[in-house]
């Protein structure tokens, strides 16, 4: 059956691939009992793509993540590949793809479910029931910005330097973003820069606080320093809903997030671009967690971010709701059962690995089908 639903699949390296197996198994099933069908397409990213061709990410990669409708991500980097210099790291695939599809809006959700509660290294009554989005900024900030460099001074010493810079448009567009999920969830925002010590993040806190008294009056507001956010995550993440941040607090405030749910291996994330004309946006789907090398290719590693990170493709890129819940009520299911991968374990429950998780998944999928 031919499919207007495009997918470019990008499995990666490590344990990338391992987990990405689990979720086409997922679609053939969707194919055989859903009637859905993908035009999926795969190729080489990270180190993959520097054995294979020399570079971490190919022009025609790139190309073909411009064309798909969403990119499925896996993981990648790995110590053999440590060695390689700055521009040849596995790491500027994913950075290549963010800042040519304009992928500037990553939606990190960290969420607390419940046969996971005492996964978390923080007190059951502190994470029961947490649902918090963090939006981060992905494509500015210090990890774009110019001037950036290592050069040897006078006296022959070296300097690193790297540029923080946020615009109006740029601070506008991620926060409209975090304002719109806001209303669909508990209509609540918290906007975190430095806005103490850094010029890019007083703009940031103004640009927030005008657009919301323009556009979204209706939302809950707040700021906070991203410092004393990190605190607050620890000491009571419930008390947020949606967090809004730039590319650099957010890459570290989502790690911590992430880990007040107990386990990396749990969570999905989506990167998206703006909406154009036709009204189709780019987008990438990723899990949380890297490659994972001490595990890779045992069969160990937790396939549930991958089919998360899938279940939310379903959702934003292709509007397939029903699909999305269904995936996410099965993997919530599988672990309620007692089935956990190795990451996730607990006294009492059944361990196993990434292929015995994959079909469990699969199996409440048949089971909530009929
Ligand atoms: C992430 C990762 C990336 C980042 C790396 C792999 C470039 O840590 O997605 O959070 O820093 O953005
Ligand atoms: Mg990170």
């Amino acid at each position: 059956m031919a499919s207007n639903k495009n997918l470019l699949m990008l499995p990666g390296d490590g344990v990338g691939p391992e987990v990405m197996h689990e979720v086409k198994r997922l679609i053939d099933w969707m194919a055989r009992r859903r009637h859905v069908s993908f035009n999926i397409s795969e190729d080489l990213v990270g180190g993959a793509a520097i054995d294979a061709r020399g570079t971490p990410i190919s022009k025609d990669t790139v190309a073909a993540a411009k064309a798909a409708d969403a990119v499925l991500f896996g993981s990648v980097g790995g110590p053999q590949w440590d060695r390689l210099g700055f521009d040849m790291r596995p790491e500027i695939s994913i950075l290549t793809l963010r800042r040519e599809l304009g992928l500037f809006a990553n939606l990190r959700p960290a969420i607390v479910l419940e046969p996971l509660v005492s996964a978390s290294t923080l007190k059951p009554d502190v994470v029961r029931g947490l649902d918090l989005m963090i939006v981060r900024e992905a494509t500015g900030g210090i990890y774009f910005g110019e001037p950036r460099g290592i050069e040897t001074l006078p006296d022959g010493q070296q300097r690193g330097f790297n540029t923080e810079s946020y615009t109006t448009h740029e601070i506008e567009r991620v926060a409209r973003v975090a304002f719109d999920l806001a209303r669909k969830r508990q209509n609540r925002v918290c906007s975190v820069e430095k806005a103490n010590v850094m010029e890019s993040g007083l703009l940031w806190r103004q640009v927030v606080t005008a657009l919301r008294e323009r556009e979204y009056p209706d939302v809950g507001l707040s700021h906070m320093y991203a410092d004393n956010c990190a605190m607050q995550l620890v000491r009571n993440p419930r008390q947020f809903d949606v967090i809004v941040t730039g590319n650099l607090f957010g890459d570290l405030l989502s790690d911590l997030a992430s880990m007040l749910t107990g386990s990396l291996g749990m969570l999905p994330s989506a990167t998206l671009g703006a909406v154009d004309a036709s009204g189709r946006r780019h987008a990438l789907y990723e899990p949380i967690h890297g490659s994972a090398p001490d595990i890779a290719g045992k069969g160990l590693a937790n396939p549930l971010a991958q089919i998360l990170s899938f279940a939310m493709l379903l959702r934003f890129s292709f509007d397939m709701n029903e699909d999305a819940t269904m995936i996410e009520r099965a993997c919530t299911n599988v672990l309620a059962s007692g089935l956990r991968t190795a990451d996730v374990m607990a006294a009492g429950c059944a361990k196993v690995g990434t292929q015995v998780m994959g079909e469990a998944v699969i199996r409440e999928m048949e089971k909530l089908a009929t």
